[in-house]
């Protein structure tokens, strides 16, 4: 079986969906624009113009360092990111391979200036393949849905944390509400043409049951980025009822693993009584299927071995290691968004252990800790940070010297380009999590290792362990083992560290991206029976409220 690229997922999607349109719908927009201070060497003109970008190679431009300016408007210049985080970085690539609308929320400060009368922006800006449609959200609404019943409720929820669990009657009412505005804006978009919607992720649990009510025979699938939560747990929600309702007007829904499936399955029938096939993965809720099937997802790995092997990259990291705090001849990596689910302040205190007990390390042993900001509005988000950063603070302070530190700290959001850097001069990375639906940072080391020269140390609670298992696997809890783990990391042979590697990256280059996306498209083409998607996608009659959205 040849390897999945992205030019095979594109001429499959094609045929495939035939003249039926992808339509995507998550609440984070894979491109953000803001204003900014133009530098004084940009040109600078009174009315809007776009920039000149173009004439660069297709393949690198695909997910070049953010930023590029597109619009001037006095000394400000428009200028677009891409945000952290798995989601969008995945589903990127796939998007450009098969065209079609991303529909989100548009959080960036000047999404509103960039889009048109229709709130379509076409992405990536430098090199346009396919449609942004952005959604707005109030203020209140960003408060009550996002950082409130999305990151207060079913984040903590869904990774196991019942202590964090914020239930307000508030934040569930703009939950509603805001799924309820996604709903009618994919309505929207479908246009009474053929679609098939992909919806993704907790955000929009419920937006499957009310696109369902307005267009009954629309296929639709969700992918939920981040574990299900065993009954027991569950259970603690006061939605449960209607969150599993929500997420049963879905054709297929998918999980990265077969443990999450097994947890939701069980949820619809303890708490909906639904009938449900565990063997089969299927639940039968009020005369409905919604086929339940564990789709690991992974990354575009031969995109980032590429940028790996630049010869950019190879400069940048003597450049780098010029650094005092990048000298040293061992060097660890960790990169996450600061997120309480990551275990940040665990691997920290398993680093201070290790050089607390082998002390022939001190002064031998680097960590490089990126940090990437995130959720900042939530009180937890800012504690940890709080807690992670004194405890960079005290093992500098207790095993650094004047001029180096063994713990280099990062608060920021690094582009893909930079990053390459870290992942490939590190000689090891660590993955911590407590609980973690997948984590692509070990996907992304693995791939970025060109020289096989790094161990990936990896939590067995990170759904990433399952498949990759020639990674060291710790548990994050055991700091002892931990800080052993490193120490045999670190004086592994190279043999052992280059074979363990490879076997990393053979499983890699084959369950890239464009399988994932592959092994989904052909669940839902299985659902649809001998029909191609295209024609059961085909929206019936539109109910009177999506008339009248199609009209306007
Ligand atoms: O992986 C879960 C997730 O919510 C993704 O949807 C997203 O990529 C990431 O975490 C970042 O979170 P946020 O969108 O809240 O910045």
């Amino acid at each position: 079986m040849s390897t999945w690229t992205a030019a095979r997922i594109a001429e499959y999607t094609t045929s495939l969906l035939r003249d039926a349109r992808l339509i995507l719908v998550s609440n984070r927009a894979p491109y953000s624009h803001r204003w900014h201070r133009a530098a004084p060497l940009e040109p600078r003109a009174t009315t809007p113009v776009v920039a000149g970008t173009t004439g660069w190679k297709v393949g690198w431009l695909r997910r070049l360092p953010a930023q590029v300016s597109r619009w001037f408007q006095g000394p400000q210049a428009l200028r677009w990111s891409q945000p952290a985080g798995g989601l969008t970085s995945a589903l990127d690539p796939v998007m450009q391979a098969c065209h079609g609308t991303w529909v989100a929320w548009g959080s960036g400060s000047a999404d509103r200036q960039a889009v048109d009368a229709r709130d379509h922006v076409p992405v990536p800006p430098h090199n346009p393949q396919y449609t942004l449609r952005c959604v707005w959200l109030s203020e209140a609404q960003v408060g009550g849905f996002y950082d409130g019943f999305a990151n207060s409720a079913l984040w903590p929820l869904c990774h196991l944390n019942l202590d964090r669990t914020v239930f307000t009657p508030l934040h569930w009412r703009h939950y509603q509400e805001v799924n309820a505005h996604f709903a009618t804006v994919v309505a929207e978009e479908c246009g009474g043409k053929r679609a098939l919607v992909w919806l993704q992720d907790y955000h929009l649990a419920l937006c499957p049951a009310l696109l369902r009510q307005r267009l009954p025979d629309l296929a639709i699938m969700h992918f939920w980025h981040v574990p299900w939560p065993p009954w027991e747990l569950y259970r603690a929600c006061p939605w449960r009822r209607e969150l599993l309702e929500g997420l049963l007007g879905n054709d297929l829904l998918g999980f990265h693993l077969g443990q999450y499936c097994h947890n939701f399955l069980e949820c619809a029938e303890r708490v909906l009584g639904a009938s449900v096939d565990y063997k089969a993965g299927v639940v039968e809720y009020e005369g409905r299927e919604t086929w339940v099937r564990p789709f690991p997802i992974s990354i575009d790995y031969a995109w980032w071995t590429r940028l790996a092997r630049g010869r950019r990259v190879a400069r940048q990291i003597v450049r780098r290691r010029a650094h005092p705090d990048l000298a040293f001849p061992i060097l660890g990596l960790g990169v996450d968004r600061l997120d309480y689910t990551k275990g940040i302040v665990h691997r920290l205190a398993a680093i201070e252990r290790f050089l607390e007990k082998y002390p022939a390390y001190q002064g031998r042993f680097g960590f490089v800790q990126i940090a990437v900001p995130s959720r900042t509005q939530i009180e937890d988000y800012r504690r940890l940070k709080a807690q992670v950063e004194g405890a960079v603070e005290r093992i500098n302070a207790r095993f650094g010297t004047e001029t180096a530190k063994p713990i280099h700290y990062r608060y920021e959001h690094l582009e893909p380009a930079e990053l390459v850097v870290y992942y490939r001069m590190a000689d090891f990375a660590m993955v911590t999590s407590l609980h973690d639906g997948m984590n692509l940072v070990a996907k992304e080391f693995v791939a970025s290792q060109v020289e096989q020269r790094g161990v990936l140390i990896c939590s067995e609670f990170a759904g990433a362990a399952e498949a990759l298992d020639n990674a060291l696997l710790i548990n994050p809890y055991d700091t002892e083992r931990v800080a052993d783990t490193l120490k045999h990391a670190i004086e592994m042979s190279r043999e052992e560290k280059a074979h363990r590697m490879a076997r990393l990256q053979t499983h890699l280059a084959e369950h890239n991206i464009y399988k994932w996306l592959a092994d989904i498209f052909t669940t839902i083409e299985d659902i649809q029976g001998a029909s191609p998607v295209a024609a059961l996608a085909a929206v019936a009659a539109p109910t009177d409220s999506a008339a009248a959205l199609s009209d306007a």
